[in-house]
């Protein structure tokens, strides 16, 4: 739907029209979606235009709009409220939509349904307390390691700049090698393993080299969207399979009929289980009895607190065939470093080199070179210690603040490892998720609902109570013990 409103003002600034135009969107679409319902009193223009940081005026231009448009009604003295009847939208009144200007390919389709179902901007502030689950603390970043690393390597000077290796530097390879046979019990050659963009191309690699459109791909019910849906962008289709507390249900594998698994066997997200080890080996059994790949996500297999190391699938029963094992700095260094690793079975090697290098040439050297440097001198596994024990407080301060205030009324899952913790809130019905989240919201606490991560093709496994998927690595302890008490009241609140 093309809005002209702001076009046709001339006397607005850009920024304005811009910010105007998306404020329009965002508040058209959360009205149509109900999160204002019918008759609802809308936020004064002022009070929304200070929550945003922008001009009055341009929060009043969507308002307008909105009121000429009939999703809004206005009288004097009284609050603009959502019109009791919505206007039905002009494609949902038969009207025929205008075609896209492009023409896309079916990867290209795929890709515009999921960013249609994106969700719109939120209008809400930026969360001061956001228990987003993937952020770490800027405090806890090796500033001055990552510092030197950086610049001795960025002040090497070779004979002219080129191109790297597409699978990587050999110097970070080599010490990543030595690295995961330290840490995780890993034996490999350098050469199985590919220096990708964080984990998320290494997951894209995964998905174009093995699997074709209509092809059936295993995943975890609930699972982590972005490997769902870099797997489904193929044109493969996935086939949920119950991870409840102890990982994948390995025995439903045999009548998946799929040719991939992608699974988080150290610690299941979002629940947290740990796959047991007669689990692993039925995984293990079916992918070479029915010549499926596995691709083992090892996304946080650094921190565990109460329980021992899980060995990876990878290497298990000798098994280095069938299993892609996929790793990450993102949770250690930075997401923002975006630098990952695969190790690939022998077999593999050269088609994974090749599809590394058509889709970027190689992962930036600079980076590659100095993490290398911090692998070889011990100081990444020395981080790994500081960082483990510092969220390892976090996460007790999270503990125990959920504890005090919500005791037996709240059920806590996957705590043992990981960044982050699962909390269902006994108290609500899985409905209340997205209420709950928007007040949050309104008082600047950002909280993620679990529904979501839920394939709704498969109802009869869907959350009966409300569940919220809680990170903890970007917070401080006061700030943890704060928010925890904002979502006791919030809850409080709804329950009364
Ligand atoms: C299950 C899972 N895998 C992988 C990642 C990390 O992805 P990347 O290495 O692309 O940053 C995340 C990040 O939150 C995750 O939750």
């Amino acid at each position: 739907m093309t809005v002209q409103y702001d076009d046709a003002d001339p006397k607005l600034s850009r920024t304005r029209r811009l910010g105007g135009r998306r404020i329009y969107a965002a508040l058209k679409a959360q009205i149509s979606e109900g999160l204002y319902p019918p008759g609802a009193a809308m936020p004064s223009t002022r009070a929304l235009a200070s929550e945003l940081g922008v001009a009055r005026t341009t929060v009043t231009s969507a308002y307008e709009q909105l009121l000429a448009e009939g999703f809004l009604e206005s009288r004097q003295g009284a609050p603009t409220r959502v019109a009791p009847l919505l206007p039905v939208p002009a494609e949902d009144a038969g009207m025929v939509r205008p075609r896209s200007r492009h023409r896309l390919s079916a990867y290209g389709e795929r890709m515009k349904t999921l960013a249609d179902r994106a969700a719109p901007v939120p209008v809400a502030r930026e969360p001061v307390i956001d228990f987003r689950y993937g952020d770490l603390s800027t405090a806890d970043f090796p500033t001055l390691l990552w510092k030197r690393a950086l610049s001795a390597a960025a002040s090497r000077r070779p004979d002219r700049l080129t191109y790297g290796r597409p699978e990587g530097s050999l110097r970070l390879r080599t010490a990543l090698q030595a690295y995961l046979w330290r840490a995780r019990g890993i034996r490999c050659d350098a050469d199985q393993i590919i220096i990708v963009s964080g984990s998320q191309q290494g997951l894209d690699l995964c998905a174009r080299i093995l699997l074709d459109p209509a092809d059936r791909f295993v995943v975890e019910n609930p699972c982590y969207q972005m490997a769902r849906q870099v797997f489904a962008a193929t044109g493969a289709v996935p086939v949920s399979v119950s991870a409840r507390e102890d990982g994948l249900d390995t025995a439903r594998l045999a009548r998946t009929n799929a040719s991939l698994a992608y699974v988080t066997p150290s610690h299941q997200f979002p629940l947290g289980g740990v796959m047991p080890i007669a689990r692993r080996q039925q995984l293990l059994a079916w992918a070479s009895a029915t010549g499926a790949y596995v691709v083992e996500d090892d996304y946080d297999g650094e921190y565990r607190y109460d329980i021992k190391p899980v060995p990876p699938l990878y290497g298990l029963r000798g098994e280095t065939s069938r299993v892609i094992y996929v790793g990450t700095v993102s949770k250690i260094l930075s997401p923002c470093l975006r630098i990952g690793y695969l190790i690939v079975p022998e077999g593999l090697k050269a088609v994974f080199t090749t599809a590394k290098q058509l889709a970027d040439r190689h992962t930036p050297t600079v980076e590659q070179e100095a993490l290398a440097s911090l692998l070889e001198g011990g100081l990444y596994e020395r981080h790994i210690r500081r960082v483990r024990r510092r969220n390892g407080e976090r996460r007790r301060s999270l503990l125990d603040a959920l504890d005090q205030a919500f005791g037996a009324r709240i059920a806590i899952q996957g705590a043992d490892a990981g960044l982050h913790v699962v909390v269902w809130l006994c108290d609500l019905p899985a409905t209340a998720e997205a209420g709950l989240v928007a007040r949050a919201r309104q008082r600047g606490i950002g909280l993620y609902p679990v529904s979501p991560l839920y394939d709704p093709g498969h109802p009869e496994e869907a959350p009966t109570c409300a569940g919220l998927v809680m990170g903890y690595a970007a917070l401080d302890a006061r700030q943890i013990r704060q928010g925890v008490g904002m979502l006791a009241e919030i809850v409080r609140d709804m329950t009364a």
